[in-house]
């Protein structure tokens, strides 16, 4: 057969393009690492790309302490004696108070030489207004407030997820001002002959040719997340376990994959996806991660959406949201592992202002001696 230059070329252009698509984003330049995790011929292996990874680890770091955490001396006044409006940390002593706003503003909003693009100052004036810094003028201010009862809700009722390490605004926040991670809402609506695509085949967030919205399901709504019905034929009442269900199922299941850089074994085990038994222990941890990480956005996130620009929401004029990639950023352990409340206690149960028996706050106590105390 003769297929003339052109055709020769375009064979030769043909496979340039198909070598450049299997190494183009999504495909990993071996080798791969394969560690065997469970019995011999049944897949339990953890398969990981050394470079990815060592970059991940590298760019996730845990910055160290603007200073070094010290118990405050004995007569310390308390934040609420000093400060006009501080209904959250004002029970902390006043050098705690100050050391936190300095903290925050290098996590969240540091003057750097590279001035991040964006229409709100950096330093302490991201969150205040410099003339009268109990003011509640500036937006982000009032979302603060909310992200500081957040972050100790989760190293308080999370232990099952976070325990060994907890979370600081640093786990989400890398220094930047809205985390790399984020979600919203995807408008999908009908079209027409074509009926409900749930987002599949459009460039999403998820799995490409899975639902691209996994979030709005799972993990603001509390859906089943299944596979396999218990029946073998649609059942009277209850939910069905159709096909759509086990769509978005996968799209999340690779959601979670990707987001903690692990693949499916890391989690299951492959002789049957749905048993828990003889699943790796991460499963559960994984489990509770579900529940809470529905929980900040149905109670923390979700509700912040009237106090935001309007810039900041989504297309359907939702606020943004977390899912697991917003802590996790490709890897299994957030930050490596390194403890994140540790040196800042106030973040942590101990944080929590104490609450008397008629609800009203119990301006009296110092910090370290709250550390460990029960708060009923
Ligand atoms: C990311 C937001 C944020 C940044 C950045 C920030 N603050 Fe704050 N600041 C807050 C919040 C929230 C409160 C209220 C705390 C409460 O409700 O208990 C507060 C309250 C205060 C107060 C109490 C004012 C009063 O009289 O009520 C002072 C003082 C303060 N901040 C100083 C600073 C300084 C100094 C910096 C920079 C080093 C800074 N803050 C950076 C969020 C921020
Ligand atoms: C679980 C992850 C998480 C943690 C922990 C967290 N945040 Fe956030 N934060 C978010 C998300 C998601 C948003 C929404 C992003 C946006 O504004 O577009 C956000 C938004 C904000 C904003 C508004 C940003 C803007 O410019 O609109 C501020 C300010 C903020 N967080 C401060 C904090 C502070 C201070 C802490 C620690 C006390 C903290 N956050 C901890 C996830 C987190
Ligand atoms: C980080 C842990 C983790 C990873 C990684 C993970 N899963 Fe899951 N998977 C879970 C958890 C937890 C559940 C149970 C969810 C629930 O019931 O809330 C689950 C549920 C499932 C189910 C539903 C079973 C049923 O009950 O019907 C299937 C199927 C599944 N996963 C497949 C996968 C596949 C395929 C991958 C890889 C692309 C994967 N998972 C990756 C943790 C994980
Ligand atoms: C608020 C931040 C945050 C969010 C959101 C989050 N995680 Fe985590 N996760 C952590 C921290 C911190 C740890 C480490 C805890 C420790 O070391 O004990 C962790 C640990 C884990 C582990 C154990 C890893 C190991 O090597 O043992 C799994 C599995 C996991 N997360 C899955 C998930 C999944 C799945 C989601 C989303 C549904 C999720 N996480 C959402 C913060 C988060």
């Amino acid at each position: 057969m003769n297929i003339g230059i052109g055709g020769a070329a375009a064979i030769v252009v043909g496979s340039l393009l198909g070598v450049a698509v299997l190494v183009g984003p999504g495909w990993d330049v071996p080798p791969i690492e394969a560690e065997q995790i469970g019995w011999r011929g049944v897949a339990m292996e953890k398969v990981v790309n050394p470079r990815t990874r060592a970059k991940l680890v590298d760019a996730s770091q845990m910055p160290e302490a603007v200073w070094p955490y010290e118990e405050s001396p004995e007569g310390t006044p308390l934040a609420s004696e000093i400060y006009e409006n501080v209904p959250v940390l004002g029970h902390l002593p006043v050098d705690q108070f100050d050391r936190l706003m300095a903290q925050i503003t290098e996590w969240v909003s540091p003057i750097t030489d590279d001035p991040q693009e964006g229409p709100l100052e950096q330093g302490c004036n991201y969150c205040h207004n410099p003339e009268n810094l109990a003011e509640d003028s500036v937006y982000t201010k009032i979302v603060s407030r909310r992200m500081i009862q957040m972050t100790q809700a989760i190293n308080t009722d999370w232990d099952a997820h976070v325990g060994n390490t907890g979370v600081n605004c640093y786990t989400c926040h890398r220094g930047l001002n809205v985390p790399q991670e984020i979600w919203f809402t995807q408008d999908q609506p009908m079209r027409g002959m074509a009926g409900f695509r749930a987002g599949q085949n459009e460039p999403g967030i998820a799995s490409a040719s899975l639902p691209g919205d996994p979030f709005t399901p799972f993990l603001l709504d509390d859906q089943d997340i299944r596979v396999i019905g218990n029946n073998a034929l649609p059942p009277a009442s209850g939910p069905v376990i159709g096909t759509k269900v086990t769509e978005y199922t996968y799209s999340l299941m690779n959601h979670m994959s990707e987001g903690l850089g692990v693949n499916c074994t890391f989690c299951h085990n492959s002789r049957q996806f749905q048993g828990w038994e003889g699943a790796p222990p991460q499963r559960m941890t994984a489990w509770h991660g579900i529940r809470m990480t529905r929980a900040l956005n149905v109670d923390y996130l979700a509700p912040l959406g009237p106090e935001y620009p309007d810039y900041r929401l989504g297309e359907l004029g939702d606020a943004p949201k977390t899912n697991c990639a917003t802590c996790h950023l490709g890897l299994n352990l957030p930050l490596n592992g390194a403890p994140a409340y540790l040196e800042f206690p106030s973040l942590g149960p101990a944080g929590l202002a104490p609450v008397a028996a008629d609800g009203a706050p119990q301006a009296a106590l110092l910090l370290p001696e709250i550390d460990g105390v029960v708060i009923d």
